[in-house]
Protein backbone atom coordinates (compact mmCIF):
# COMPACT_ATOMS: atom_id res chain seq x y z
CA UNK A 1 0.00 0.00 0.00
CA UNK A 2 1.10 3.66 -0.76
CA UNK A 3 2.64 5.89 1.96
CA UNK A 4 0.39 8.19 3.85
CA UNK A 5 0.44 11.84 2.65
CA UNK A 6 -1.43 14.97 3.85
CA UNK A 7 -4.98 15.74 3.95
CA UNK A 8 -7.47 18.35 5.17
CA UNK A 9 -10.05 17.03 7.01
CA UNK A 10 -11.54 20.37 8.58
CA UNK A 11 -11.94 23.74 7.63
CA UNK A 12 -13.35 26.93 9.20
CA UNK A 13 -13.00 30.97 8.24
CA UNK A 14 -14.18 34.16 10.37
CA UNK A 15 -15.00 37.20 8.20
CA UNK A 16 -15.10 40.38 9.89
CA UNK A 17 -18.80 41.49 10.40
CA UNK A 18 -17.41 44.94 8.66
CA UNK A 19 -17.91 45.32 4.67
CA UNK A 20 -16.40 48.05 2.79
CA UNK A 21 -18.44 48.91 -0.53
CA UNK A 22 -17.23 50.40 -3.66
CA UNK A 23 -19.63 52.55 -2.85
CA UNK A 24 -17.76 53.72 0.67
CA UNK A 25 -14.36 54.02 -1.12
CA UNK A 26 -15.56 55.88 -3.37
CA UNK A 27 -16.20 58.50 -0.70
CA UNK A 28 -12.20 57.53 0.72
CA UNK A 29 -10.21 58.24 -3.02
CA UNK A 30 -10.88 59.71 -6.58
CA UNK A 31 -12.15 56.01 -7.69
CA UNK A 32 -15.44 54.75 -9.24
CA UNK A 33 -17.50 51.39 -8.28
CA UNK A 34 -17.33 51.07 -12.02
CA UNK A 35 -13.60 51.05 -12.24
CA UNK A 36 -13.24 48.79 -9.44
CA UNK A 37 -15.56 45.90 -10.99
CA UNK A 38 -14.34 46.18 -14.49
CA UNK A 39 -10.56 46.45 -13.02
CA UNK A 40 -10.93 43.46 -10.34
CA UNK A 41 -14.17 41.78 -9.81
CA UNK A 42 -14.48 43.12 -5.99
CA UNK A 43 -17.66 44.83 -4.84
CA UNK A 44 -16.69 44.41 -1.24
CA UNK A 45 -14.34 43.66 0.98
CA UNK A 46 -14.71 42.53 5.12
CA UNK A 47 -12.81 45.39 7.72
CA UNK A 48 -11.60 44.51 11.16
CA UNK A 49 -13.10 45.97 14.13
CA UNK A 50 -10.17 47.85 16.41
CA UNK A 51 -10.66 45.05 18.66
CA UNK A 52 -10.38 42.13 16.58
CA UNK A 53 -6.51 40.92 15.85
CA UNK A 54 -5.43 38.37 13.58
CA UNK A 55 -4.86 35.53 16.24
CA UNK A 56 -8.07 36.73 17.57
CA UNK A 57 -9.97 35.89 14.03
CA UNK A 58 -7.38 32.76 13.77
CA UNK A 59 -8.74 31.33 17.02
CA UNK A 60 -12.36 31.41 15.45
CA UNK A 61 -11.38 30.06 12.34
CA UNK A 62 -9.35 27.65 13.85
CA UNK A 63 -12.23 26.36 16.38
CA UNK A 64 -14.67 25.94 13.23
CA UNK A 65 -11.71 23.63 11.53
CA UNK A 66 -11.40 21.53 14.51
CA UNK A 67 -15.23 20.98 15.06
CA UNK A 68 -15.84 19.54 11.68
CA UNK A 69 -12.82 17.56 11.54
CA UNK A 70 -13.38 15.83 15.12
CA UNK A 71 -9.92 16.94 16.74
CA UNK A 72 -9.83 18.89 19.73
CA UNK A 73 -6.84 21.17 20.40
CA UNK A 74 -4.76 19.05 22.53
CA UNK A 75 -4.64 17.39 19.09
CA UNK A 76 -2.54 19.33 18.12
CA UNK A 77 1.27 18.69 17.52
CA UNK A 78 1.87 21.88 15.37
CA UNK A 79 0.52 25.10 14.41
CA UNK A 80 1.74 27.26 11.29
CA UNK A 81 0.12 30.69 10.81
CA UNK A 82 0.52 32.52 7.24
CA UNK A 83 0.45 36.08 7.51
CA UNK A 84 2.01 39.54 6.61
CA UNK A 85 -0.02 40.83 8.76
CA UNK A 86 0.73 39.27 12.49
CA UNK A 87 -0.70 40.67 15.58
CA UNK A 88 3.19 42.29 16.18
CA UNK A 89 6.23 42.00 14.89
CA UNK A 90 7.61 39.72 17.77
CA UNK A 91 6.34 37.07 19.00
CA UNK A 92 5.23 35.12 16.09
CA UNK A 93 0.90 35.31 16.24
CA UNK A 94 1.00 31.67 16.56
CA UNK A 95 2.42 31.61 19.87
CA UNK A 96 -1.03 33.60 20.36
CA UNK A 97 -3.47 31.55 18.84
CA UNK A 98 -1.55 28.23 20.20
CA UNK A 99 -2.09 30.16 24.07
CA UNK A 100 -5.51 31.64 23.13
CA UNK A 101 -7.15 27.97 21.65
CA UNK A 102 -5.53 25.75 24.42
CA UNK A 103 -3.25 23.65 22.75
CA UNK A 104 -0.31 22.12 23.66
CA UNK A 105 3.31 23.77 23.77
CA UNK A 106 4.45 22.50 20.33
CA UNK A 107 6.35 23.07 17.13
CA UNK A 108 4.41 26.84 16.10
CA UNK A 109 5.69 29.48 14.09
CA UNK A 110 4.33 32.33 11.80
CA UNK A 111 5.06 32.11 7.73
CA UNK A 112 5.68 34.94 5.45
CA UNK A 113 4.54 33.85 1.92
CA UNK A 114 1.68 36.73 1.38
CA UNK A 115 -0.69 35.09 -1.26
CA UNK A 116 1.19 31.94 -1.91
CA UNK A 117 1.44 31.17 2.15
CA UNK A 118 -1.22 28.78 2.56
CA UNK A 119 -0.15 26.44 0.08
CA UNK A 120 4.11 27.22 1.10
CA UNK A 121 2.46 26.17 4.62
CA UNK A 122 0.45 23.26 3.24
CA UNK A 123 3.84 21.88 1.60
CA UNK A 124 5.61 22.79 4.67
CA UNK A 125 2.91 20.89 6.98
CA UNK A 126 2.89 17.70 4.01
CA UNK A 127 6.74 17.11 4.70
CA UNK A 128 5.99 17.05 8.25
CA UNK A 129 3.21 14.52 8.40
CA UNK A 130 5.00 12.21 5.73
CA UNK A 131 8.32 12.09 8.05
CA UNK A 132 5.92 10.92 11.06
CA UNK A 133 6.81 14.42 12.75
CA UNK A 134 3.63 15.78 13.03
CA UNK A 135 0.46 13.96 13.00
CA UNK A 136 -2.22 17.08 13.74
CA UNK A 137 -1.21 20.35 12.13
CA UNK A 138 -3.20 23.69 12.34
CA UNK A 139 -2.31 25.86 9.34
CA UNK A 140 -4.15 29.31 9.34
CA UNK A 141 -4.13 32.13 6.71
CA UNK A 142 -4.58 35.22 8.68
CA UNK A 143 -5.01 38.47 7.24
CA UNK A 144 -5.78 42.00 8.71
CA UNK A 145 -4.42 43.87 5.48
CA UNK A 146 -6.83 46.95 6.71
CA UNK A 147 -3.98 47.76 9.18
CA UNK A 148 -1.75 48.19 6.79
CA UNK A 149 -3.55 49.73 4.12
CA UNK A 150 -3.28 53.30 3.15
CA UNK A 151 -6.83 54.68 2.40
CA UNK A 152 -5.70 57.07 0.71
CA UNK A 153 -3.81 55.37 -1.79
CA UNK A 154 -6.84 54.00 -4.80
CA UNK A 155 -4.02 51.32 -6.32
CA UNK A 156 -4.12 49.47 -3.10
CA UNK A 157 -6.89 49.74 -0.91
CA UNK A 158 -9.50 48.93 -3.27
CA UNK A 159 -8.41 45.40 -3.71
CA UNK A 160 -7.27 44.16 -0.16
CA UNK A 161 -9.57 43.08 2.50
CA UNK A 162 -9.50 41.29 5.97
CA UNK A 163 -10.39 37.41 6.50
CA UNK A 164 -8.97 34.23 8.09
CA UNK A 165 -9.54 30.81 7.83
CA UNK A 166 -7.40 27.62 9.28
CA UNK A 167 -7.54 23.73 7.90
CA UNK A 168 -6.16 20.95 10.07
CA UNK A 169 -4.41 18.73 7.86
CA UNK A 170 -3.66 14.91 9.18
CA UNK A 171 -1.97 12.10 7.46
CA UNK A 172 -4.50 10.51 5.53
CA UNK A 173 -4.07 7.61 2.75
CA UNK A 174 -4.17 7.39 -0.70
CA UNK A 175 -5.99 7.82 -2.84
CA UNK A 176 -6.65 10.78 -0.89
CA UNK A 177 -4.77 13.46 -0.09
CA UNK A 178 -1.82 15.99 -1.55
CA UNK A 179 -0.65 14.47 -4.86
CA UNK A 180 1.74 17.25 -6.07
CA UNK A 181 2.69 20.53 -4.84
CA UNK A 182 5.35 22.83 -6.24
CA UNK A 183 6.76 26.27 -4.92
CA UNK A 184 8.95 29.13 -6.00
CA UNK A 185 10.04 32.27 -4.62
CA UNK A 186 12.45 34.61 -6.53
CA UNK A 187 13.47 38.16 -4.79
CA UNK A 188 13.67 40.10 -7.96
CA UNK A 189 10.22 41.61 -7.72
CA UNK A 190 10.43 41.88 -3.81
CA UNK A 191 10.07 45.80 -4.26
CA UNK A 192 7.08 45.96 -6.84
CA UNK A 193 4.70 44.72 -3.49
CA UNK A 194 6.56 45.31 0.03
CA UNK A 195 6.00 46.96 3.18
CA UNK A 196 9.50 48.83 3.36
CA UNK A 197 8.83 50.62 6.80
CA UNK A 198 8.79 48.74 10.24
CA UNK A 199 11.99 46.51 10.09
CA UNK A 200 15.24 46.82 9.85
CA UNK A 201 15.78 48.42 6.60
CA UNK A 202 13.64 51.43 7.78
CA UNK A 203 12.75 51.26 11.79
CA UNK A 204 9.90 52.66 13.05
CA UNK A 205 10.49 56.47 13.25
CA UNK A 206 8.63 59.64 13.27
CA UNK A 207 10.44 60.25 9.43
CA UNK A 208 8.90 56.27 8.21
CA UNK A 209 5.98 57.18 9.87
CA UNK A 210 5.48 60.79 8.04
CA UNK A 211 6.36 58.80 4.58
CA UNK A 212 3.84 56.07 5.21
CA UNK A 213 6.58 53.73 4.95
CA UNK A 214 4.30 51.52 7.31
CA UNK A 215 1.51 51.43 4.11
CA UNK A 216 1.52 48.41 1.76
CA UNK A 217 3.26 49.88 -1.48
CA UNK A 218 2.14 47.98 -4.95
CA UNK A 219 2.81 48.54 -8.52
CA UNK A 220 0.34 46.09 -9.73
CA UNK A 221 0.53 46.59 -13.62
CA UNK A 222 4.07 45.08 -13.50
CA UNK A 223 2.79 41.83 -11.15
CA UNK A 224 0.01 41.76 -13.50
CA UNK A 225 1.47 39.50 -16.43
CA UNK A 226 4.22 37.52 -14.58
CA UNK A 227 1.44 36.47 -12.09
CA UNK A 228 -0.46 35.34 -14.87
CA UNK A 229 2.56 33.46 -16.45
CA UNK A 230 3.34 32.29 -13.12
CA UNK A 231 0.31 30.32 -12.41
CA UNK A 232 -0.27 28.99 -15.42
CA UNK A 233 3.67 27.47 -15.59
CA UNK A 234 3.42 25.88 -12.05
CA UNK A 235 0.00 24.74 -12.31
CA UNK A 236 0.35 23.11 -15.73
CA UNK A 237 4.71 20.99 -14.16
CA UNK A 238 2.21 20.21 -10.67
CA UNK A 239 -0.34 18.60 -12.80
CA UNK A 240 1.81 16.67 -14.66
CA UNK A 241 4.03 15.70 -11.24
CA UNK A 242 0.37 14.47 -10.02
CA UNK A 243 -0.36 12.61 -13.11
CA UNK A 244 -3.43 14.10 -13.54
CA UNK A 245 -5.15 16.26 -16.74
CA UNK A 246 -6.69 19.76 -16.49
CA UNK A 247 -9.71 17.95 -18.02
CA UNK A 248 -10.19 15.37 -14.58
CA UNK A 249 -10.52 18.07 -12.42
CA UNK A 250 -13.30 19.25 -10.14
CA UNK A 251 -12.35 21.84 -8.89
CA UNK A 252 -9.97 25.11 -9.88
CA UNK A 253 -9.00 27.05 -6.90
CA UNK A 254 -6.92 30.20 -7.78
CA UNK A 255 -5.99 32.89 -4.95
CA UNK A 256 -8.38 35.51 -5.12
CA UNK A 257 -5.79 38.19 -6.68
CA UNK A 258 -7.95 39.87 -9.28
CA UNK A 259 -10.88 38.48 -11.27
CA UNK A 260 -8.87 39.63 -14.76
CA UNK A 261 -5.80 37.52 -13.47
CA UNK A 262 -7.86 34.36 -12.54
CA UNK A 263 -9.96 34.61 -15.23
CA UNK A 264 -7.19 34.72 -18.24
CA UNK A 265 -5.19 31.73 -15.84
CA UNK A 266 -8.53 29.62 -15.84
CA UNK A 267 -8.17 30.03 -19.83
CA UNK A 268 -4.74 28.77 -20.20
CA UNK A 269 -5.34 26.18 -18.50
CA UNK A 270 -8.53 25.20 -20.18
CA UNK A 271 -10.45 24.83 -17.16
CA UNK A 272 -14.01 25.39 -17.94
CA UNK A 273 -15.78 28.19 -15.49
CA UNK A 274 -17.82 26.08 -14.04
CA UNK A 275 -15.41 24.05 -12.29
CA UNK A 276 -13.78 27.90 -11.03
CA UNK A 277 -14.68 28.93 -7.53
CA UNK A 278 -14.52 32.59 -6.91
CA UNK A 279 -15.18 34.64 -4.37
CA UNK A 280 -13.15 37.89 -4.97
CA UNK A 281 -16.84 40.07 -5.47
CA UNK A 282 -17.69 39.56 -1.71
CA UNK A 283 -14.30 39.08 0.00
CA UNK A 284 -11.78 40.89 -2.36
CA UNK A 285 -7.80 40.00 -2.14
CA UNK A 286 -7.55 38.61 1.69
CA UNK A 287 -3.88 37.19 0.60
CA UNK A 288 -2.93 33.95 2.88
CA UNK A 289 -6.50 33.72 3.49
CA UNK A 290 -7.71 33.43 0.22
CA UNK A 291 -7.64 30.36 -0.48
CA UNK A 292 -8.59 28.15 2.64
CA UNK A 293 -11.47 30.64 2.70
CA UNK A 294 -12.32 29.14 -0.50
CA UNK A 295 -12.27 25.85 0.62
CA UNK A 296 -14.06 25.78 3.32
CA UNK A 297 -17.43 28.08 1.64
CA UNK A 298 -16.61 24.86 -1.07
CA UNK A 299 -16.87 22.30 1.50
CA UNK A 300 -19.76 23.96 3.53
CA UNK A 301 -21.92 23.91 0.62
CA UNK A 302 -21.43 20.52 -0.44
CA UNK A 303 -19.12 21.99 -3.74
CA UNK A 304 -16.23 19.74 -2.29
CA UNK A 305 -17.19 16.23 -2.30
CA UNK A 306 -14.94 13.13 -1.31
CA UNK A 307 -12.61 12.23 -4.16
CA UNK A 308 -13.08 15.37 -5.51
CA UNK A 309 -9.62 16.43 -7.36
CA UNK A 310 -8.81 20.39 -6.88
CA UNK A 311 -6.22 22.37 -8.02
CA UNK A 312 -4.98 25.40 -6.21
CA UNK A 313 -2.28 27.88 -7.00
CA UNK A 314 -1.43 31.32 -5.99
CA UNK A 315 0.89 34.10 -6.86
CA UNK A 316 2.26 36.94 -4.36
CA UNK A 317 4.74 39.50 -2.52
CA UNK A 318 8.32 38.41 -2.53
CA UNK A 319 7.61 37.21 -5.08
CA UNK A 320 6.11 33.91 -4.96
CA UNK A 321 4.00 31.63 -6.34
CA UNK A 322 2.75 28.12 -6.19
CA UNK A 323 0.36 25.14 -7.01
CA UNK A 324 -0.86 21.99 -5.00
CA UNK A 325 -2.87 19.29 -6.42
CA UNK A 326 -5.34 17.83 -4.00
CA UNK A 327 -7.56 14.61 -4.05
CA UNK A 328 -10.22 15.85 -0.84
O1 LIG B 1 -2.36 39.40 -4.61
C1 LIG B 1 -1.24 38.98 -5.33
C2 LIG B 1 -0.36 40.05 -5.82
N1 LIG B 1 -1.05 41.16 -6.41
C3 LIG B 1 -1.51 41.09 -7.65
O2 LIG B 1 -1.43 40.07 -8.31
C4 LIG B 1 -2.10 42.37 -8.18
C5 LIG B 1 -1.98 42.38 -9.64
N2 LIG B 1 -2.43 43.63 -10.23
C6 LIG B 1 -3.73 44.02 -10.33
O3 LIG B 1 -4.63 43.38 -9.83
C7 LIG B 1 -3.99 45.26 -11.16
O4 LIG B 1 -2.77 45.69 -11.70
C8 LIG B 1 -4.66 46.41 -10.39
C9 LIG B 1 -6.12 46.09 -10.12
C10 LIG B 1 -3.95 46.69 -9.11
C11 LIG B 1 -4.64 47.67 -11.25
O5 LIG B 1 -5.29 47.43 -12.48
P1 LIG B 1 -4.57 47.80 -13.86
O6 LIG B 1 -5.51 47.47 -14.92
O7 LIG B 1 -3.23 47.12 -13.87
O8 LIG B 1 -4.42 49.38 -13.76
P2 LIG B 1 -3.10 50.28 -13.82
O9 LIG B 1 -2.31 50.17 -12.57
O10 LIG B 1 -2.40 50.01 -15.12
O11 LIG B 1 -3.73 51.71 -13.89
C12 LIG B 1 -4.58 52.14 -14.99
C13 LIG B 1 -5.14 53.49 -14.66
C14 LIG B 1 -4.10 54.49 -14.17
O12 LIG B 1 -4.45 55.77 -14.65
P3 LIG B 1 -3.73 56.38 -15.96
O13 LIG B 1 -2.27 56.43 -15.64
O14 LIG B 1 -4.05 55.43 -17.07
O15 LIG B 1 -4.37 57.72 -16.09
C15 LIG B 1 -4.26 54.47 -12.68
O16 LIG B 1 -3.86 55.67 -12.06
O17 LIG B 1 -6.09 53.37 -13.61
C16 LIG B 1 -5.76 54.29 -12.56
N3 LIG B 1 -6.18 53.71 -11.29
C17 LIG B 1 -7.43 53.87 -10.80
N4 LIG B 1 -8.48 54.55 -11.26
C18 LIG B 1 -9.61 54.49 -10.51
C19 LIG B 1 -5.47 52.91 -10.46
N5 LIG B 1 -6.23 52.55 -9.40
C20 LIG B 1 -7.45 53.14 -9.60
C21 LIG B 1 -8.64 53.14 -8.86
N6 LIG B 1 -9.69 53.83 -9.36
N7 LIG B 1 -8.78 52.47 -7.71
Amino acid sequence: MAARTAGIVGTGAALPEKIITNADLEKMVDTTDQWITERTGIKQRHQAAPHETTSSLSVQAACRALEMSGHKPKDIDMIICSTISPDMPLPATAAFVQHQLGAPPCLAFDLVAACSGFLFGLTVAEQFIKTEKARCVLLIGAEILSRYVDYKDRTTCVIFGDGVAAAVVVPVDPPSGILASEMHTNGEMAKQLYIPGGGTAHPASHESIDQGLHYIKMRGNELFKVAIRSMEQVSLRTLKQAGVTTEELDLFIPHQANRRITGAVQQRLGVPPEKVYSNIERVGNTSSASIPICLDECVRSGRIKKNDLILMTAFGAGATWGSVVLRW
